[in-house]
């Protein structure tokens, strides 16, 4: 006993010593993790691999009574959807002050767009193409969820989408893995800002690894399978993007891939992720991502479910307690190398002292710092900034907008108008939607108070009633405009919210129809995470407005595109198809054998629908117009060792000064493997006053031509080129060059 107490006393001044003494450089982090390791009984090691989540109930976030004997017992390594700088501080001191060796937690949460100060989801973001705003929206979500005792959020989602029935599409930037990757990196250096260890920055996730937003039929955790040129091509840049950023961690996907669930991939988690693109933080599953592994079919039972995602390279597991149950036992049955473990914690360890959490476990848990960050002005008024540039005009050919705010009389009609939670989102998770603004009251502040509102929901969002429309017409027929909010809800958005259809839900549609016979214009305000076959708008005077999820400050963001204080400046992130059966459809697609011809049957079509997109990628109008010149190179041919450089004037050619978003995209004719008919490469976002001009230039490098050739190898070829420059992807002035 005697010396079990001696070794105890030993360990605790090695331990005092290293959270006290040595600075952080990251080579004493390497010496301070190995003297907490030696210190650790496998059981305690194995409780660092455990997450578990806090509950919520009705006085607010709360742990499982099991989960504080976890805590005690060291059997718990962090802790997620905790927080508070009070509540964090209660659980922080669970752990370290009852744990044999006092290893801080880390809390961990999805802040995905804002944390109490909700940003539009990260799908309308996209739609801003403003990259400098969209690391301005997690910088602030870094900041108040830090101020409120966070250090890791799961975001950003880089999930490459192509297949709108996906209702997980709302939570990403869309399908492009150009915008894709720039958007990933402005979304990492927003939320770690200063870097890991900065009191107002958290830890970001890289998530879904990996392309998770292949699934099959758009159906939420269902198959992926492609091939490793698809999957290299189309979905790694944009996590690989997130992980040169600099991201700390990385969490495992729900899908299969190739036939193995990420969780248990080795392929992703230690040849790519580590062994190729040399990843040094930790791994989190998805949640009970490990134990899903057995209804998948690649594991029988806990044990072999547990030991494939740790020989996969997978550090934590989220909720499903199968490396708490299991790892002891194989390692002590010789069936697994207790090696790995040790590899596992010291990712974990490695974040937990970067983060400062040795030094003062309590340093995020601060009250006052709390109440002055949330929701402060600056923030709410950074929301409504990015809400409006998300916004997309779909259509204005009535010239409807903008509305003037000394209307006689405005019906707001919809079940979206008079909304506040639907506001915000899917995903929203700390934020109050009591607290978001709505469109009606969005419109009522924004108009004089001559301006009569006349507000009539109408019908509900998903029901076939249609009770409200009596009311509505009413409402309509003694106004001189109508806005109608319509939409999804923000839940038909988000995780396990597929659709088969891609419709107005309910009875909107009859609704809007019943109100256009009154003959009175209609502006249509779309609140949505995901495309919809708005056909019917397309073929009739209404003008539409894409506002997505707007976030806390929706309302007024809306009110400020609707009456022209913010002329709307946004892109489409994806595509909208004219029907569901078009999908998946994309603006990169090849070009096939046989390319559409209305003059040839026996080309690429449909019997009973175009091969066009309603609104194609990267499609926007503004308030104002825009021309562009011819497209110049400085060169008609390079070489494999040069760049070339396209330059496109571009024209405000109307009557208010406004942002155009000028898109280069390129095509390689030829190659050793067929190339898409075209590739967004460049992208920059201008400012033009009425009648100004501006030449907008692109630099192409060899890197940018590059692509996984037939033998697999990354680089260019030979050949002919196509750029286009335009306002999108549909649009396009064409440039050609030779790459000798
Ligand atoms: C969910 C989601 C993931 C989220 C995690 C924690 O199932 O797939 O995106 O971060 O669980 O809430």
């Amino acid at each position: 006993m005697k010396r079990l107490i001696f070794l105890w006393m030993a360990g605790m001044l090695i331990l005092t010593a290293c959270q006290k003494s040595a600075p952080k450089s990251s080579g004493n982090i390497a010496g301070r993790v190995d003297s907490v390791l030696t210190l650790m009984t496998l059981e305690e090691k194995i409780g660092q691999l455990t997450l578990f989540t806090s509950d919520i109930d009705v006085t607010g976030p709360t742990i499982r009574e099991n989960y504080r004997e976890d805590i005690k017992a060291g059997r718990v390594g962090a802790i997620f959807n905790a927080f508070g700088a009070d509540y964090t501080r209660k659980l922080q001191e669970l752990a370290v002050k009852e744990t044999r060796l006092h290893i801080p937690l880390i809390f961990g949460y999805d802040v995905i767009h804002g944390h109490r100060t909700i940003f539009p989801i990260p799908l309308g973001e996209a739609a801003s193409w403003d990259i400098a705003a969209m690391e301005q929206s997690a910088r602030v979500a870094g900041d108040e969820a830090s101020a409120q005792g966070l250090h890791w959020t799961f975001a950003p989602m880089c999930d490459i989408a192509r297949d709108p029935r996906w209702g997980r599409m709302a939570e990403g930037a869309g399908e492009d893995t150009y915008l894709g990757s720039q958007i990933a990196i402005a979304r990492v250096k927003g939320f770690q800002g200063n870097g890991i260890g900065d009191l107002h920055s958290v830890m970001a996730c890289v998530k879904h690894f990996a392309a998770y937003g292949a699934v099959q039929a758009g159906r939420d955790y269902h198959t992926t399978d492609m091939s490793d040129r698809m999957l290299r091509e189309v979905y790694l840049p944009p996590y690989k993007a997130a992980i040169d950023a600099g991201a700390a961690t990385v969490m495992t996907s729900f899908n299969e891939l190739d036939g193995v669930p990420a969780t248990g991939n080795k392929y992703l988690m230690t040849d790519i992720l580590r062994k190729e693109w040399n990843f040094k933080g930790f791994v989190v599953t998805d949640y009970t991502s490990i134990m899903e592994m057995i209804p998948h079919g690649i594991a029988e039972d806990t044990a072999s479910a547990a030991a494939l995602a740790l020989e996969a390279g997978v550090d934590m597991d989220m909720q499903a307690g199968f490396y708490n149950s299991s790892l002891q036992r194989l390692v002590k049955e010789g069936k697994l190398k207790e090696g790995l473990v040790n590899e596992a914690v010291r990712h974990i360890l490695t974040k937990k002292f970067e983060l400062g959490l040795f030094d003062d476990p309590y340093r995020y848990c601060n009250p006052e710092r709390e109440k002055a960050t949330i929701m402060k002005p600056e923030y709410l008024t950074a929301s409504r900034d990015v809400a409006r540039k998300s916004m997309v005009l779909l259509k204005n050919d009535q010239h409807v907008l903008p509305l003037s705010k000394t209307t006689r009389s405005i019906a707001v009609i919809g079940p979206l108008a008079d909304a506040k939670k639907e506001m915000i989102g899917s995903w929203s998770a700390a934020g109050e939607g009591a607290k978001a603004v709505s469109i009606l009251e969005g419109i009522k502040t924004a108009v004089t108070p001559s301006t009569k509102i006349v507000f009539a929901k109408g019908c509900n969002i998903n029901d076939d009633t249609t009770k409200g429309f009596a009311q509505a017409l009413q409402a309509a027929k003694q106004a001189d405009i109508v806005v109608m909010a319509l939409g999804e809800a923000a839940l038909m958005t988000g995780e396990a919210a597929s659709r088969a259809s891609l419709n107005l839900p309910g009875v909107q549609q009859q609704l809007l129809e019943a109100i256009y016979k009154t003959g009175k214009p209609i502006v249509v305000v779309l609140l949505n995470g995901r495309p919809l076959t708005i056909n019917w708008m397309t073929q009739n005077k209404v003008a539409v407005l894409e506002a997505w999820f707007p976030g806390t400050e929706a309302g007024h963001a809306v009110a400020d595109v609707l009456f022209g204080d913010y002329n709307p400046s946004g892109k489409l992130p994806v595509t909208f198809p004219r029907s569901v059966g078009q999908i998946p459809i994309f603006y990169n697609m090849k070009n096939t054998g046989r390319p559409m011809d209305p003059n040839n049957k026996y080309s690429s079509k449909y019997l009973d629908e175009s091969n066009a997109p309603l609104f194609p990628f990267g499609y926007g109008l503004s308030y104002t117009t825009f021309e562009y010149g011819d497209v110049q190179l400085n060169k008609q041919e390079i070489t494999q060792q040069e760049g070339i450089t396209i330059t496109c004037k571009v024209k405000n050619t109307g009557k208010r000064e406004g942002e155009e978003v000028v898109q280069l995209y390129v095509h390689d004719l030829v190659g050793s493997v067929t190339r898409p008919v075209k590739e967004l490469k460049g992208f920059k976002k201008v400012m033009l006053q009425p009648g100004e001009s501006k030449e907008i230039s692109f630099t192409l490098t060899q890197s940018d031509l590059s692509f996984y050739r037939r033998d697999m190898s990354f680089g260019t070829e030979p050949g002919k080129y196509d750029v286009f420059v335009g306002g999108n992807s549909d649009d396009l002035k064409k440039a050609s060059f030779t790459l000798k």
